[in-house]
């Protein structure tokens, strides 16, 4: 059912110095940061030729990322993306499983505008997963 990696989302409390990382170290082309706050988190994306990664840092009182950091203070691998054809028939394969979706279960417009899931790292190996309608 899944398909491409879409990106791998890692956390830090500050993504300036992430970003300096990955484009001073390790030579990687990566955009202005993007503050999303609907999602609670400010974004910065690497390009890779393959994929993306993409930086994430807390953004406002409330943001979904605080209790990783509070976990990881160092920062750490936060998600993977995967793409699927259709978000509605993966979430209905998933529930299906018994794997849990996280929220309310319905999709919601993830960080690129398209329809989103999360399932609880619990049942995965213990990854938080995103799936991505493609
Ligand atoms: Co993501």
């Amino acid at each position: 059912m899944i398909g491409r990696l879409n990106h791998v989302a890692i956390a830090t409390k500050d993504i300036a110095s992430a970003a300096k990382i990955y484009h001073d170290t390790l030579g990687a082309k990566v955009s202005e940061p993007v503050a999303q706050p609907d999602h609670g988190i400010t974004t910065i994306f690497v390009d890779l030729p393959n994929s993306k990664i993409e930086l994430i840092e807390p953004l406002g009182t409330d943001s979904p990322i605080a209790n990783f950091l509070r976990k990881n203070p160092a920062g750490g691998v936060h998600h993977v993306c995967y793409e699927v054809d259709d978000i509605i028939a993966a979430r209905d394969r998933m529930r299906a499983a018994g794997a849990t979706i996280t929220g309310t279960g319905e999709p919601r417009i993830g960080a690129h505008g398209k329809p989103v899931i999360f399932l609880h790292p619990k049942d995965f190996v213990g990854t938080l997963i995103e799936l991505e309608q493609a």
